[in-house]
């Protein structure tokens, strides 16, 4: 990974293509939507040269950023107002409860072991305070092979090397990128539930229009305004959510026991099949 990131610039990654433009709006459009209004304590893990800290200081957040790699820490704090420091998502220095929103958009796919990405949503969700919002990224299933489809650069070898990431969700780094993990839409909502998360929703962020626009190339831009209506379309659709290139999960953590209890009471009184007793 550390590799991968040495040789290429991360910080222009969302503005060089118009793929990228158009996940980084659509990212931004969610993540407006969720967060709890500034100013709030957003810790960014796995946040980069700071793109998106950046835009969220710009915003009146207080934002701290945890990246593993060094240059991109180094990077995110030459923006103003935004803090950093080297760290892992899978052991946090932060106290329980001390953001009001966490992000993780990056550690998810980077994290190959099932156990690993449940380590990190866990630590997110010490560290958030009671009713505090996660946002988690991840990349679909699909997504390498429909790039190297969109860039017509599907070819027998490559493919033979993609289908086994379709049934796995690990992802051969001898083509491109980076040893990563591709999620299915489900199983991402599972694994926040796992990590202790309630409310969780999953939403398709750059939706089926992407390999449109990456195929159009430096012409993309003509695409993106048709592409974001139809991604706000079919932000929740499940059945076009693994035709996304990334994924955007969302969930909360509970504000009391008692919160906890009423939920439990809720669900028994819709589902009475569920009850134990
Ligand atoms: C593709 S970049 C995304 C950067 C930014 N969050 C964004 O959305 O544009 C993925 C980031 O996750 C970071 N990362 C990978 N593994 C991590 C881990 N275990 N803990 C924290 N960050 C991690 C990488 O160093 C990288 O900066």
């Amino acid at each position: 990974m550390l590799e991968h990131y040495m040789g290429q610039d991360e910080g222009t990654r969302l503005t060089r293509t118009g793929h990228g433009r158009l996940e980084q709006l659509r990212t931004r459009e969610l993540l407006t939507r969720h967060l709890p209004a500034a100013p709030a304590r957003v810790l960014d893990i796995g946040g980069g040269t700071g793109v998106h800290a950046a835009w969220l200081v710009a915003q009146g957040y207080n934002v701290h950023l945890i990246d593993p790699v060094p240059i991109h820490v180094e990077r995110a704090r030459e923006h103003h107002g935004v803090t950093a420091a080297e760290g892992d998502a899978r052991n946090l220095v932060q106290d329980d409860a001390s953001a009001d929103a966490v992000l993780l958009l990056g550690p998810l796919y980077h994290l190959v072991e099932r156990a690993d990405r449940l380590t990190a949503l866990r630590e997110a969700h010490r560290v958030l305070r009671p009713g505090g919002i996660v946002a988690v990224a991840a990349i679909t299933r699909y997504m390498a092979l429909l790039t190297y489809c969109a860039d017509g650069e599907l070819n027998a070898d490559r493919l033979r090397r993609l289908l086994p990431t379709l049934s796995t969700g690990r992802y051969d780094p001898s083509l491109d990128f980076t040893d990563a993990y591709f999620h299915h839409p489900e199983e991402l909502a599972t694994e926040l539930r796992q990590g202790g998360f309630e409310d969780v929703r999953v939403f398709g962020v750059e939706g089926p229009g992407w390999t449109a626009v990456d195929a159009a190339g430096a012409d993309g831009g003509r695409l993106m305004d048709s592409a974001l209506l139809c991604a706000r379309a079919l932000e929740e659709d499940p059945a076009m959510l693994s035709a996304n290139a990334h994924l955007l999960a969302v969930g909360r953590r509970l504000t009391s026991r008692r919160d906890g209890a009423r939920r439990y009471v809720g669900s028994l009184q819709k589902h009475p099949e569920t009850d134990p007793r």
